[in-house]
């Protein structure tokens, strides 16, 4: 799907109904949330996810959020373990996202998760927000509704200000009450950690997980989730910028420039983001221990930047 002209709709059923038929056809649909408003896509389709990321223009492969109707839907993608399930019972529906194991089944697109082994996962609380998720179905991948470094949305006027053009709809639910975005909470090791200061206060979650871990202003957030040390990097060494293989190299093609693997032959950005993190473990795979992967040059412009970011990351040397 190609956005051209950014419909806003109603939060009526029409409204709904023709959200959900934008997201299941790949497109995207900004919509409020108690907090801010989103951009979401079918947090299960590559080419939706990467399109996220396109219109906003962020030079990095964040994660992003996973937005889910119901307890039951979290439980598909994470696993909840005893701690989680209280603090779900007491904020859910809420301003309050818990970043959880990923559930090897959870069959989200790897851009969503950055390829960690984590995912973060929300329920919000806003009644079109929940309408949409239900009707939808499905969880939905949603971060602000912002280009990238500007400030986020609490008005759908705000969203069609700065992605007019680059998305299919927007949901116009008014108003967003809390105005801040999410609390990010990591529940993936032991003690619990404050990602992100946000719409529920540190001291009530406090009060029932006790004490959390508050990593400095530099730690704060995975803003560059490559350098989380659990981030997946190919075991292959990688070569960038190869106009063909080496002897024994595995070739990751773009465009014109041919290999085993082709990011995208018609040199379309936003489907070789869609492939990028299938490819980098499919060529691992086929490159073997001790291996070398070689890719061919992306273009340093819209979505490539993003591609060139993730691409640097797998090349650097490793302990
Ligand atoms: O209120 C909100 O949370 C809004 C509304 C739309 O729900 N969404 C939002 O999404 O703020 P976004 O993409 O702007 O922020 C997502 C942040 C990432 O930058 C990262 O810090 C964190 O969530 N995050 C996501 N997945 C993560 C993971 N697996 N591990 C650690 N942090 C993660
Ligand atoms: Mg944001």
């Amino acid at each position: 799907m190609q956005a051209t002209k950014t419909e806003v709709l109603s939060p009526d059923d029409a409204g709904i109904s023709r959200a959900v038929a934008i997201l299941r056809a790949g497109g995207l649909v900004a919509f409020p949330t108690e907090t801010v408003y989103g951009l979401g896509g079918n947090a299960r389709d590559d080419r939706a996810v990467a399109r996220i990321f396109a219109a906003k223009g962020r030079p990095r492969f964040n994660p992003l959020i996973v937005h889910v109707a119901d307890l039951g839907m979290a439980g598909r993608f994470a696993h909840l373990d005893e701690r989680a399930l209280k603090l779900a019972a007491r904020f859910w529906p809420g301003p309050l996202t818990l970043v959880l194991p990923l559930r090897p089944d959870a069959g989200l697109s790897p851009l969503v998760t950055a390829d960690l082994p984590s995912v973060a996962i929300r329920l919000p609380a806003h009644p079109v927000a929940q309408a949409l998720l239900r009707a939808f179905g499905g969880p939905l991948a949603a971060p602000s509704a912002n280009p990238s470094g500007r400030v986020s949305p609490t008005r759908a006027t705000h969203v069609v200000e700065g992605l007019s053009g680059r998305i299919e709809a927007v949901l116009d639910g008014g108003a967003c009450a809390v105005g801040v975005e999410s609390t990010i909470l990591g529940l993936e090791g032991a003690r619990a950690t404050l990602l992100r200061p946000g719409g529920i206060p540190a001291e009530a979650v406090e009060a029932l997980t006790g004490p959390l871990d508050r990593p400095g202003p530099a730690g704060a957030r995975p803003t560059a989730p490559g350098q989380l040390a659990s981030h997946y990097a190919p075991g292959a060494a990688l070569r960038m910028e190869a106009s063909a293989p080496r002897p024994g190299e595995v070739m990751i093609g773009f465009g014109p420039v041919a290999g085993a693997l082709n990011l995208s032959p018609s040199g379309d950005l936003v489907e070789a983001a869609a492939n990028l993190f299938h490819f980098l473990r499919e060529a691992d795979h086929l490159a073997g221990a001790g291996g070398r992967i070689a890719v061919a040059p992306v273009p340093e412009t819209g979505l490539g930047r993003a591609i060139n970011d993730r691409l640097r990351r797998a090349a650097a040397p490793r302990p």
